[in-house]
């Protein structure tokens, strides 16, 4: 049995900066209100017709193998996150298959969210471990703003959400004490629809209801967030699943040198990071920037936070996500 190790990583982020300030000339909102409730200061918009969610992970991805030293075609399967796929289907894992020009591998399209990223990291762990693949591409990538309501009725959600991507790649390991230690992985769908799109589908609403509608109040295919019910379970969650990963290891918070949590709203960050008595030096958070881009706002903040010299060999980095679902994870990595 081998380990999995993270070689490359890479992210992407359109270079359209929106401000809470751009928001408030679109809908009632300020500045003020954003910061003090999310920590949200800007986040990124694509020019519409310029990237794709899979055009962004490609970027993401480029960067990853390259930095990974490793030539395209050694990539043996590939995972995509994302809740904001370019087509409904098929999905987003076959488009990068083709984009990157790779041999006809597998590709697979996890839809997780916000722990997406957590849950694909875990998909290509396993295939890793077992022996069938040497290296895997996992992405995760979001274009939300173009599914946003931005109008006033819209703001609790659309003025957290942002666009990027994030990419990984996995590749094998020999020393069972380096690399992915272990993944833990929930979820409880009884709160499914406290954070969700409903619309299209064939559940509720499919396009041609919505269409034969034509009902101009109708938010169906936004998305909707009972906020103070997904913040007060994010903090359990988030808790929970942390102290999982780690008792599992045999570790305690004192040995974490790097919480990567997913950047859901900075406040569930700080709360999570004093529940634990985590320094500014053992968090990453980049919220502030980019906003809440899903199954991208790990990678893009483990990329981050690498490229900043902030973690280094040896040390105990872990992953942590909850969103809708809801679903919730961890991952714990040996640098
Ligand atoms: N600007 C100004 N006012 C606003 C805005 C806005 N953007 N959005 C809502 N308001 C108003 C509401 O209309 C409400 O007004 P009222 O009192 O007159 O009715 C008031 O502000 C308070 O609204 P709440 O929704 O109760 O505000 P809350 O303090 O709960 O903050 C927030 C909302 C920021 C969404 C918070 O609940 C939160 O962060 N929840 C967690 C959500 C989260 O982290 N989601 C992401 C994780 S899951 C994932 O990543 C998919």
């Amino acid at each position: 049995m081998y380990n999995s190790k993270i070689t490359g990583l890479g992210f992407y982020v359109p270079e359209q900066v929106v401000t809470n300030e751009d928001l408030s000339k679109k809908m009632d909102t300020s500045d003020a209100w954003i910061r003090e409730r999310t920590g949200i200061e800007s986040r990124r918009h694509v020019v519409p017709g310029e990237d794709t969610t899979t055009s962004m992970g490609v970027k993401a991805a480029r960067i990853a193998i390259e930095r990974a030293g490793i030539d395209k075609d050694e990539i043996d399967f590939i995972v995509f996150a994302t809740l904001s796929p370019d087509y409904y289907f098929p999905g987003p894992g076959v488009l990068v298959q083709r984009d990157l020009g790779l041999r006809t591998v597998g590709a697979l399209d996890v839809r997780n969210q916000c722990s997406g990223f957590v849950y694909a990291v875990s998909v290509a762990d396993q295939y890793i471990k077992s022996g069938m693949y040497r290296n895997v591409l996992v992405i995760g990538s979001e274009l939300h703003s173009k599914g946003l309501d931005m109008t006033t009725r819209g703001r609790g959600v659309s003025v957290i959400f942002g666009d990027g991507a994030g990419a990984a790649i996995l590749s094998r390991e020999t020393d069972p004490k380096k690399g992915i230690l272990s993944t833990h992985l929930h979820s409880e769908g009884q709160h499914a629809e406290e954070l969700a799109v409903t619309a299209p589908g064939m559940g509720k609403r499919w396009v041609t209801d919505i269409l034969a509608d034509a009902d101009p109040e109708d938010t169906s295919f936004y998305p909707y967030m009972n906020g103070q019910f997904v913040f007060k379970n994010a903090v359990v969650r988030f808790s929970e699943v942390i102290r999982e990963g780690l008792a599992a290891n045999g570790l305690e918070t004192a040995d974490i040198d790097m919480l990567i949590p997913h950047q859901a709203n900075l406040r569930i960050s700080q709360f999570i990071q004093q529940k634990f008595g985590l320094s500014d030096e053992q968090v990453y958070n980049n919220i502030m920037r980019y906003g809440n881009t899903t199954a991208a706002s790990i990678p893009i903040a483990l990329t981050e936070a690498w490229e900043a010299g902030r973690i280094r060999e040896g040390d105990l980095v872990v992953l942590a996500a909850f969103g809708s679902g809801f679903t919730w994870g961890s991952a714990i990595i040996r640098w």
